[in-house]
């Protein structure tokens, strides 16, 4: 699997230059991680706009005017009027820190002392995923997770057979978003993972379990797609 790199490498400079590397989609999910005031590309959904806030002074605006039905979820410390726990009192249209500085004296749970780290968390690249003051989804997310995992990442539903719960999306069913004890931001080491919803009475029917022995799941099966009938690798 190639990673969208291009898009990854402009977001962690922070520079726009190089951009036309990217799909006009990544481009504009880019773009809307440094620049709040993007609108919305044709077809997205629509993101709530805090530009409606930028001409008030920062502690008396209304944080949240919703402009239709799209249920907005806020954060906290915005709907609180906290504004200064992240913009500079002075200021107010720019940040007091770094994404690190500001996100991490409230969050200190979410990178803890586990080893493996999802790299856009393990460089403080947070708003690649979360918006700061309100989204319509669930978790500040800027976009559900069946289309965010795929800003980045190359997709894994387009061979001949997809394993269903990546076809629907459900990369948190295996995946942790930010950081996990186990290789591959997993949930589960090894077989478990695969038998939290296989079992085993259910699978001794099939043709290539009848001497599976001590062998992983992995070692004959794709954990998302493959060419091959059963998902074999
Ligand atoms: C959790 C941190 C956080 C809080 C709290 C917060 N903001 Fe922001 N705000 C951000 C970030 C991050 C950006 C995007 C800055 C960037 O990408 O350069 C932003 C951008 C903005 C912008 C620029 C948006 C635009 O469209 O140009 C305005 C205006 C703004 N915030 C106002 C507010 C106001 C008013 C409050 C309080 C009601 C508030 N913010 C609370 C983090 C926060
Ligand atoms: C002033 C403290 C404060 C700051 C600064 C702050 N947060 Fe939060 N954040 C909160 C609180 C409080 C909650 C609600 C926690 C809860 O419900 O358990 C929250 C919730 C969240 C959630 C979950 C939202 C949900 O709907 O469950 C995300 C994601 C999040 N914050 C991301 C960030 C990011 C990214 C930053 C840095 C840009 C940041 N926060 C900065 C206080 C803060
Ligand atoms: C690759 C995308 C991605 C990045 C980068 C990311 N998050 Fe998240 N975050 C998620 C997803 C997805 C969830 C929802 C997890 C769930 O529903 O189980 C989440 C959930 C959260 C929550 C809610 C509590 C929880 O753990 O479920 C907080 C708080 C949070 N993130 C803060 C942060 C902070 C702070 C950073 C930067 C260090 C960060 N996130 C970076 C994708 C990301
Ligand atoms: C902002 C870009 C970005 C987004 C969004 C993103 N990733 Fe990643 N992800 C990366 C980068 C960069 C790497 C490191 C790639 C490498 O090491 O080759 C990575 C690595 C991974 C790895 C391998 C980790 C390891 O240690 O082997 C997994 C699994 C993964 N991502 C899952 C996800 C899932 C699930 C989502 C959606 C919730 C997601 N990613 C969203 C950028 C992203
Ligand atoms: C059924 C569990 C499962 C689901 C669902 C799942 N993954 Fe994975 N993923 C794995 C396993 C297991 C590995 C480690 C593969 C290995 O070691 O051979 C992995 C590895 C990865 C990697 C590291 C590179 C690679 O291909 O080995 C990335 C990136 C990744 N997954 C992204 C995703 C995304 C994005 C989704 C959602 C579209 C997703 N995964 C859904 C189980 C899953
Ligand atoms: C979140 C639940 C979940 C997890 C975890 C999971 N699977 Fe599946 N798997 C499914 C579902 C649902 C189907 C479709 C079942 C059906 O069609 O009867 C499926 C189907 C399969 C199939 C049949 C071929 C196919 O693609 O339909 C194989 C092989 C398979 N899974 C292997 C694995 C392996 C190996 C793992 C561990 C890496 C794993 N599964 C983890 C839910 C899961
Ligand atoms: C020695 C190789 C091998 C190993 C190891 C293996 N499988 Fe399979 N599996 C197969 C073959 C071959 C098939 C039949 C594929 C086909 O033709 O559809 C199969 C089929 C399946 C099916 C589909 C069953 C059905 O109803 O048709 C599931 C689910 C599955 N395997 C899950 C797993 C899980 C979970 C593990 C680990 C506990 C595992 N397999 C380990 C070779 C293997």
């Amino acid at each position: 699997m190639t990673l969208r790199l291009s898009c990854l490498m402009v977001a962690g400079m922070a520079l726009l230059t190089g951009l036309s590397a990217c799909t006009t989609q990544q481009r504009h999910a880019w773009l809307t991680v440094f620049f709040e005031g993007v609108p919305p590309l044709e077809g997205a959904p629509q993101r709530a706009a805090a530009g409606n806030v930028a001409a008030a002074p920062v502690s008396n605006a209304a944080p949240v005017r919703v402009t239709n039905s799209i249920p907005i979820l806020p954060h906290a410390p915005y709907i609180q009027h906290k504004c200064d726990t992240c913009h500079s009192p002075e200021r107010p249209r720019e940040m007091k820190g770094t994404q690190q500085d500001i996100c991490y004296p409230c969050h200190t749970n979410v990178l803890t002392s586990l080893k493996v780290r999802h790299f856009p968390a393990q460089k403080w690249l947070c708003l690649s995923c979360h918006a700061p003051h309100l989204s319509p989804v669930a978790k500040l997310l800027r976009e559900p997770v069946t289309t965010l995992c795929y800003t980045c990442h190359d997709s894994l539903d387009e061979k001949n057979y997809v394993h269903d719960p990546v076809k629907r999306g459900l990369c948190l069913a295996c995946h942790t978003p930010h950081q996990s004890q186990y290789p591959g931001l997993l949930k589960q080491t090894g077989d478990s993972l695969c038998l939290g919803c296989h079992k085993p009475e259910a699978m001794e029917a099939a043709a290539g379990h009848a001497g599976i022995g001590d062998r992983k799941c992995l070692q004959c099966h794709d954990a998302h797609q493959s060419g091959k009938k059963g998902r074999l690798k």
